[in-house]
């Protein structure tokens, strides 16, 4: 069946196209804009903990899960979910659909970056002057003003007003350039990916470089790691790792599943997804080397010259790091110009290849479905890709984009795609299909703890997440979709709309019978299905449990979250862990080619998993308000003066963790090649 799959399918030529190709998606604007600035602003070097756990002990196993998935069934998202079974489609389908949201936004920051490009060139040959210098914290106020009034024209509230004719040429050009990396399908990204993930690398060497021989830069990178371990103790540090861990690497929006499903038959997969996690942090780590150490020599620079620039003062993450601070910095330095060319390319080479990524999940998917060509459906998307980044390239636009990078990015988006992957992967596919797929053809085998990670731990975490986010947004200040005195919140009331709108529009293409509607699934039909009647029990006992789960929770939402209180969700608490125990007995017993576990059960893991995910949840409201209380007077008392030893071994850590890993992998590559030199062939099969 599988061969039957294969025809006609396309392929990465070799593994090292694969990797790259999964590395560019992976390292983008997330990696240059946000890991520094969240490593910054969350404890420093000790943000490092949580980040390692949760992209090598997570993310990892989710690119493992994404990989086998879309090698698996040699589908992009939407059909692969619907091989488990047909109701599963729609799933897919959502996650492809909030990745096509990022695609209308990501795009447009990728046009500023021409942008600022062209200006760093005109700059080049007008004898190094740019148009946002200045001196001092005047000149911090000027780069402000140059890229929010002169070149976004940026209007506060959410009136669009009317398209910015010199943001559209850039806007054109990306979408362009994007279109023709990916017009041919992956036999020619696999070419290109040589060139735009190596370029961006080369780019941070020499910005590395440059920022760590400046003057001062040592205490730039006082900021950046010496560790704050306090942090740690707050949830919220290991909430922004996770998103951070989880969009950093692309999952959720099924671009691992379709870059997978374009691999020859029997190349590797777990060595693979090791790789990109790794390289992917090792690019975030070095990125913050270079913009602290850079920023440090803007400080040292500004205070020589008796005007200082504390660098608190212009310390942020997003576009303001990108567009103002980073800019500000070179513009302090020698050969500004230059060097500001290279950010900014490094910028566009970094994120172009996440940003086509993302435009061939949607495309595949839509070609899976309805077997159009690629050169039909491709200029239908460039076209509604253009057409709502414009809403962007309007003075209001970046408070939109704002908006909408925020759902995407959070509770609704990228947490809750994430928990749906592995609750339905876990529960209600065959997970342990996609283990042996996955072992079968790896370099190093997984064994069945990674069954426990997706079905039962990373839900649990990625669970709380949600719940915690839901809590977050329900007690707004200001009111969530309503404000306080009846008002529409219209920002988050669209941010809304299109977190629905998603899968409603899923469950109609899951409706419509496509050209592979009709390939075999993997959980064998007909049946009661094993486990029936434990099923039953358990199930019902995971709903009873919710109830008082579910009641906590309201109250809470009402500001009654008490240590009593908390105390009476432990029983139930305990009554979905054991739930949850028993299901997932059931599913490893029975799932078996021929068997199929009752959906009773499947369902009770479900529901026992969501109890479970609901206290901690309410577990870590109650921790983080305790403590708002306590910290409120408290204030950082991390010295910025000078690196501190501790930071020293960070830094040897990380080095440690990277070549030690990546040599690792490397050798069992290697080994593995030489034991069954055709592992890793090139595909023999023929391209069409
Ligand atoms: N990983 C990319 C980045 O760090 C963003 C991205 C998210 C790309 C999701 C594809 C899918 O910028």
């Amino acid at each position: 069946m599988v061969e039957m799959l294969e025809e006609k399918r396309e392929s990465w030529g070799t593994r090292g196209s694969f990797i790259l190709a999964g590395i560019g998606s992976a390292v983008g604007l997330g990696n240059l804009w946000r890991f520094p600035y969240e490593l910054y602003d969350h404890g420093g070097g000790a943000f490092l903990v949580p980040y390692v756990v949760a992209a090598f002990a997570i993310g990892v196993p989710m690119i493992i899960l994404e990989f086998s998935l879309g090698h698996f069934t040699q589908r992009a998202a939407p059909y692969a979910f619907a091989r488990g079974h047909w109701r599963l489609e729609f799933v897919g389908w959502w996650s492809v659909l909030l990745g096509f949201v990022i695609v209308t936004f990501y795009p447009v920051v990728l046009a500023w970056c021409f942008s600022y490009l062209w200006f760093s060139i005109q700059g080049i040959f007008n004898g190094g002057k740019l148009p946002w210098a200045g001196e001092g914290l005047e000149g911090v106020e000027n780069a402000k003003h140059f890229f929010y009034d002169t070149y976004l024209g940026y209007r506060e509230g959410l009136t669009l007003g009317g398209v910015r004719g010199h943001l559209l040429c850039p806007l054109i050009i990306t979408w362009v350039i994007m279109h023709l990396c990916i017009f041919k399908g992956v036999s020619l990204v696999s070419k290109i990916v040589w060139l735009t993930v190596p370029l961006p690398w080369i780019m941070l060497l020499i910005l590395t470089v440059r920022g760590l021989t400046l003057n001062g830069s040592i205490q730039g990178l006082a900021y950046y790691l010496n560790p704050d371990w306090t942090e740690l103790a707050k949830a919220t540090t290991w909430r922004f790792a996770f998103s951070q861990a989880l969009f950093s690497l692309s999952l959720a929006f099924g671009v691992m599943i379709t870059y997978a499903s374009f691999l020859h038959r029997k190349s590797d997969l777990n060595n693979n997804a090791a790789i990109v996690g790794l390289a992917d942090f090792g690019t975030s780590f070095v990125c913050g080397l270079a913009v602290f150490s850079t920023l440090g020599g803007m400080t040292f620079v500004t205070a020589q010259a008796g005007h200082p620039v504390p660098l608190e003062n212009v310390a942020e993450g997003g576009p303001g790091l990108a567009f103002v601070a980073f800019p500000y910095a070179l513009a302090q330095l020698p050969y500004a110009a230059w060097f500001s060319a290279v950010f900014f390319l490094a910028l566009i080479t970094l994120g172009v290849d996440s940003a086509f990524s993302i435009t061939e999940s949607t495309l595949a998917a839509v070609v899976d479905k309805t077997g159009w060509s690629r050169s039909m459906i491709l200029p239908v998307m460039t076209v509604i890709g253009i057409a709502t980044g414009l809403i962007f390239i309007t003075p209001g636009g970046l408070n939109w984009l704002g908006i909408v990078s925020d759902f995407i990015d959070g509770t609704w988006g990228i947490t809750f795609m994430g928990l749906l992957e592995c609750i339905v992967l876990g529960w209600l596919w065959r997970i342990d299909v996609l283990r042996r797929h996955a072992n079968e053809r790896s370099d190093w085998r997984m064994g069945r703890w990674w069954n426990v990670l997706i079905r039962i731990i990373v839900p649990v975490i990625l669970g709380s997440l949600f719940f915690w986010g839901l809590y977050d947004d329900l007690t707004s200040a200001g009111g969530f979709l309503q404000g306080l005195e009846g008002q529409w919140h219209v920002g988050n009331c669209v941010g809304m709309g299109i977190m629905l709108l998603a899968p409603a529009i899923s469950i109609c293409l899951n409706m419509i019978r496509g050209r592979t509607t009709q390939e075999p699934r993997i959980i064998p039909e007909g049946g009661s299905g094993q486990g029936r009647l434990i099923g039953i029990l358990a199930l019902g006992i995971a709903l009873v449990a919710g109830l008082p789960l579910w009641f906590l929770f309201r109250r809470t939402l009402q500001g009654q979250l008490s240590h009593d209180t908390l105390m009476l969700a432990v029983i139930p608490a305990l009554l979905g862990v054991m739930v949850v125990l028993v299901a997932n007995h059931l599913l490893n017993r029975h799932d078996s080619a021929t068997l199929r576990a009752s959906w009773f059960a499947r369902w009770a893991g479900i529901m026992g998993l969501l109890d479970v995910c609901c206290f901690v949840a309410l577990l870590l409201i109650f921790k983080t308000h305790s403590q708002e209380e306590v910290s409120a007077a408290q204030t950082s008392m991390v010295a910025h003066d000078q690196l501190t030893s501790v930071s020293y071994v960070i830094i040897g850590m990380v080095t440690l963790l990277l070549t030690g890993g990546l040599g690792w992998c490397f050798y069992r590559a290697l080994s593995a090649a030489s034991k069954e030199c055709e592992v890793q062939m090139p595909d023999e099969m023929p391209v069409p």
